[in-house]
């Protein structure tokens, strides 16, 4: 009894070294548990990574299909879907997505991130003011609010919580020590008031001369809730209104929330030229 029991042990043992049998050669050697060391893990677009992937018939035959694209994943929601059905290619969510059927479905690109066609030259500033136009949002007290927020702490600093220019950086009579080296713009002047949406625009993507960018501080929406903002400003500066109901500044800027949507609007026109790039 002893003797088998001892027996079998051994040629136990014999069959799991067996499997251990070094690599050599052509022979890759024999894996005890292969799975544990290659991983099934989906990689997308990498057919050949499976080349080890070949113990067994099922693996080899599942090579192609774990290395192809795959579909989104049931009930998950791709980033910049948020609050909309989402059922793959359809020509009504694209409608949506691009603000054409209900108010308040505006126009905002996927992932927060719109095309900028616009380079850092003079020519393409000019080119900015002149096809950037109305504001894609519509105005509402939660954009304008936000846009306060962000000018406050974003722009005040230099141009004034009223926007006329007077910043703490610049305002000798707050700030004994001020010494800023440039004037900053002064948005209650006429040039600015009648100055269309790209000018802004253009100045957040670009900054001017000693005026920084904010193009990587601000995203596309909080960049056109701070224009809202400032043209809010400007309206008070003149005693008009730019408001979620009314908008007397210049229709062309913004449009109020209460009058509903248009379908016109376009998000930002511009056909590609140089400096193309997303943003
Ligand atoms: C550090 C100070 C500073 C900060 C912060 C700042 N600016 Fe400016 N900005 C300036 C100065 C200075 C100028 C004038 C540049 C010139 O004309 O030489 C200017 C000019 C501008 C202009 C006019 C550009 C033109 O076309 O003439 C706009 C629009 C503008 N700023 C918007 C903003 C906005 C929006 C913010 C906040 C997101 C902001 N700025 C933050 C200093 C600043």
């Amino acid at each position: 009894m002893k003797n088998i029991q001892t027996f079998l042990v051994i040629v136990g043992l014999a069959l799991i070294m067996s499997a251990c049998s070094p690599a050599d050669g052509n022979f890759g050697g024999s894996e005890y548990m292969p799975d544990m060391v290659h991983s099934l893990a989906y990689e997308a677009n990498v057919y050949s990574a499976y080349k080890h992937n070949t113990w067994d018939k099922e693996s080899t035959i599942s090579r192609k299909a774990l290395s192809n694209l795959h579909n989104p994943v049931k009930g998950t929601v791709p980033r910049g879907y948020a609050g909309m059905e989402f059922s793959g290619n359809s020509p009504m969510m694209e409608a949506k997505l691009r603000g054409e059927t209900q108010i308040n479905e505006i126009p905002v690109p996927l992932n927060g991130s719109a095309p900028f066609y616009y380079g850092d030259s003079e020519e393409e500033r000019a080119r900015a003011i002149e096809e950037i136009g109305i504001n894609p949002f519509p105005i509402t007290a939660e954009g304008l609010a936000e846009g306060k927020e962000l000018f406050n702490i974003a722009c005040a600093i230099c141009h004034g919580t009223k926007g006329n220019g007077l910043g703490y950086l610049v305002d000798d009579e707050k700030n004994p020590l001020a010494k800023y080296p440039s004037q900053p713009a002064n948005f209650t002047k006429d040039d600015f008031v009648n100055s269309p949406n790209g000018r802004f625009y253009y100045a957040i993507m670009y900054g001017k001369n000693v005026m920084g960018s904010f193009r990587d501080k601000l995203s596309y929406e909080e960049r056109w809730q701070v224009i809202h903002y400032i043209r809010s400003l400007q309206a008070k500066a003149k005693g008009l209104e730019y408001n979620e109901k009314v908008n007397t500044l210049n229709p062309s800027y913004g449009r109020p929330a209460a009058m509903g949507h248009v379908q016109d609007v376009a998000p930002e026109a511009g056909a590609a030229g140089e400096g193309t790039e997303h943003e």
